[in-house]
């Protein structure tokens, strides 16, 4: 709980904006409430559903919804009123180069100079992160994420942004947040078309990468681009509380880019457990991580990012070696020991040739990747 706060206290900290055309956190939060008053809800399946204070909770999609209008929606209002006068955007776009690898550039659709005066340049690869709820810049996930593409010494240089929905995120409601996943994924789809089209960005070298309820964000984006196809969506850990594997249009989907990748590990608790990328990777399994237990208050679905920021990182040493698995089931018994032919978890090019189950075994601490 302190450590949310720190987070809120930092993102109060990053309003600094002045344009007339942006919104007030009060206008935000009575689209919301109206939203969630008519959102729809699916059916009466429970789930375990994260709170604000770390716990988790057997809910139906309703209680949650109901939860949010009764209780913390209003407590939240009255808490923004009392904390926030600033205006901002909704969902702001950071771009860091190897040229500003700390210092983001903010670049604004409304505003064409902030793209023309940043240091964005369409022949280097593009790469968008998007953190999951209570995420934001400050989270050691980005940091990470964003780090690993930029260290010093990569042959490559990135145009790497950081999609920071904290607006919503840093919602005291996971069912708000989760409800907004689709709005963020279209703003961000609109953005990106946008890029395309202003700087002939090519969506062939065009990754999205999201963590949690940002794999949903990254899966909203590559159903909502119209100019092109996003080469690669990789879900780290997609969010599993309030999305449903039989209903895939309203999740990250292995149709959503050329190629999908999914990175499971805290399967069945906080993440999806079920292959939903054209790739699925299951370190040690999938459901829990060595040190990290099965609670839900376990570090196991936070190594997603880890994991896959180590294997950016290391790029040719990527030591994250696979074996494949036949089916799920097999994931679920570990009975796994195909030949993968050389795929490796985080692979930037494995959209060239991974399709299919793999496992794989990591360290408990870093490095985590066991190969050579
Ligand atoms: C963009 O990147 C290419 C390839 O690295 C480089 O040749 C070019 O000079 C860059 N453009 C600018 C404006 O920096
Ligand atoms: C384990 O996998 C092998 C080969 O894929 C398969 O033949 C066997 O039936 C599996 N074992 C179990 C217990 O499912």
């Amino acid at each position: 709980m302190k450590y949310c706060l720190i987070f809120i206290a930092l993102f109060i900290s990053s309003f600094a904006l002045e344009d007339d055309d942006l919104y007030t956190i009060e206008d935000l939060l009575k689209e919301d409430l109206t939203d969630i008053i008519e959102a729809e809800v699916e059916d009466d399946q429970k789930w375990l559903v994260p709170q604000f204070d770390g716990s988790m909770k057997w809910m139906t999609e309703q209680e949650a919804k109901d939860q949010t209008i009764n209780t913390e929606i209003v407590e939240q209002i009255k808490w923004v009123i009392n904390h926030f006068s600033n205006k901002r955007r909704k969902v702001r776009f950071l771009l860091f180069t190897q040229k500003n690898p700390v210092k983001w550039q903010e670049i604004d659709m409304d505003r064409p100079e902030t793209l023309e005066r940043s240091n964005f340049n369409a022949s280097h690869p593009t790469r968008f992160f998007s953190h999951g709820w209570l995420g934001g810049l400050h989270a050691p996930q980005t940091n990470e994420i964003v780090d690993s593409h930029l260290s010093n010494g990569r042959q490559e240089n990135y145009n790497m942004f950081v999609v920071d929905w904290s607006c919503w995120s840093m919602s005291v409601n996971y069912y708000l947040s989760r409800l907004r996943t689709r709005k963020v994924g279209k703003i961000q789809a609109d953005f990106i078309d946008w890029l395309h089209e202003k700087t002939g960005m090519p969506f062939e070298t065009t990754f999205l990468y999201g963590h949690s309820l940002g794999a949903h964000v990254a899966g909203f984006t590559g159903k909502q681009v119209t100019k092109g196809r996003i080469r690669t969506i990789i879900g780290l850990d997609s969010a599993m509380p309030l999305f449903r594997y039989k209903n895939p249009q309203n999740r990250l989907a292995d149709t959503d880019a050329e190629y999908v990748e999914s990175i499971h590990t805290n399967g069945q608790v906080k993440g999806f457990y079920h292959p939903i990328g054209i790739a699925a990777f299951y370190p040690n399994g999938g459901r829990s991580q060595p040190n990290c237990g099965y609670s839900p208050i376990g570090c196991a679905h936070w190594r997603a990012p880890t994991y896959f920021a180590e294997a950016i990182a290391r790029g040719s040493d990527n030591a994250f070696d696979t074996v494949t698995c036949n089916s799920f089931e097999d994931v679920k018994i570990r009975n796994c020991s195909g030949n993968s032919g050389g795929i490796k978890m985080g692979d930037p090019e494995n959209y060239r040739k991974a399709k299919g189950i793999y496992f794989l075994e990591t360290n408990s601490k870093a490095p985590y990747g066991v190969g050579n």
